[in-house]
């Protein structure tokens, strides 16, 4: 046994053999993840954000162990995926957002159940974790409809279900809103977030193409572009890299001269003031080092009977995140594959 990551990629590559059908790609290889490296420790949500064709399906489908890495290792709670793939295989479970599948001629129940049996989970335990699952996803009133009379969305849910009811020490998500109402995808990111809080010792690994969502959800954040981790960090350090201060921009009503000692608050790197004489107001734009020092500027601004009448922070987002690291959008799907094209 090794140590107690609950997942750890050592320089992990996987290259594919281009299809040999295909003339124009006869001999040629796509380094789909180029020597990656990851450690994630129990108790934490992990996300992979990055574009179409990233790397981030086959990052998680080496995990699960349905693909070998190239070159490599990678560990499940301290378990070789490769040496040790029966036992990585009871401790992990894996959900893929778009994926609808499920027996169609067994009911949702019997859907959950069989998969819990596969894990070798005895009825008395899965039964009510199957139960509470159901209510989760909302499944409840259509234990008893076989699945092939549910909605793609709803066959959905049952299989983010699914992925629950064997209690997975590890678990990966790929893309698990995707496709969902708003409502839906709300309480699947609220299940997952209070599953890791009442469960410190689980760990759950989450792709997404959804700024927010990983944002919201993950403790930390893989940015990957082309087979690449290019940052690993909080949310919070990622988006200081873009920038290091919060702005806020204050309109107070009036026309004011600019006061000195309003820059000399600390915590405050710049401060501008421009009077809009047509709007009878005084526009305060200010950089912030340190976010505690808005409550001060606030406090000075709104002194001597002056009228707060506007308030805005300009955080920066992921997306500029994504755009500081890589030079392209997130949001831009133009496939990165023929910039990764090798002759083998
Ligand atoms: N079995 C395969 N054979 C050949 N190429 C593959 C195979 N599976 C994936 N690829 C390629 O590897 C690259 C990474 O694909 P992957 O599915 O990991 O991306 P992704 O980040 O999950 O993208 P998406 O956001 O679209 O789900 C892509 O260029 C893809 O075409
Ligand atoms: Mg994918």
């Amino acid at each position: 046994m090794r140590n107690v990551y609950s997942i750890e990629i050592d320089n992990v590559s996987r290259i594919f053999k281009l299809d040999r059908t295909a003339r124009k790609d006869i001999g040629k290889e796509l380094i789909a993840l180029n020597k990656i490296n990851l450690q994630v420790h129990p108790g934490e949500i992990i996300g992979l954000l990055g574009p179409n064709g990233a790397g981030k399906t086959t990052c998680i489908r080496i995990l699960c162990t349905l693909l070998l890495p190239t070159t490599g290792c990678a560990y499940i709670e301290g378990m070789d995926l490769v040496k040790d793939v029966w036992k990585v295989r009871r401790v992990i479970n894996m959900v893929s957002g778009g994926e609808t599948c499920g027996y169609g001629i067994l009911t949702a129940r019997e859907n959950l159940r069989l998969f819990t049996e596969l894990y070798g989970i005895p009825w008395r335990t899965a039964k009510p974790r199957i139960e509470n699952m159901l209510k989760v996803v909302g499944l409840d009133k259509f234990r008893g409809s076989r699945v092939n009379k549910l909605s793609t969305g709803m066959r959905q849910r049952l299989n983010f279900a699914r992925g629950f009811t064997t209690d997975p020490k590890v678990l990966f998500l790929d893309e698990p809103t995707v496709g969902l109402d708003v409502l839906s995808a709300r309480q699947i990111r609220s299940f997952i977030k209070q599953w890791i809080a009442d469960n410190n010792e689980k760990t759950i690994l989450l792709t997404t193409h959804y700024m927010a969502e990983a944002d919201e959800l993950c403790d930390r954040i893989a940015i990957i572009n082309k087979g690449k981790i290019q940052a690993f960090d909080t949310p919070f350090a990622l988006k200081k890299l873009v920038q290091k201060d919060t702005t806020l921009d204050l309109t107070i009503s009036g026309l004011e001269p600019f006061p000195e000692s309003w820059r000399q608050i600390t915590g405050i790197t710049s401060l501008t003031t421009s009077q809009k004489v047509e709007e009878q107001a005084t526009y305060v734009h200010a950089l912030l080092s340190d976010l505690e020092a808005s409550g001060e500027l606030i406090r000075m601004v709104t002194s001597d009977g002056r009228r707060l009448v506007g308030l805005e922070t300009v955080q920066p987002t992921l997306e500029d995140v994504f755009l500081k690291l890589t030079g392209r959008s997130l949001l831009n799907d133009d496939n990165t594959a023929p910039l990764r094209v090798q002759e083998s």
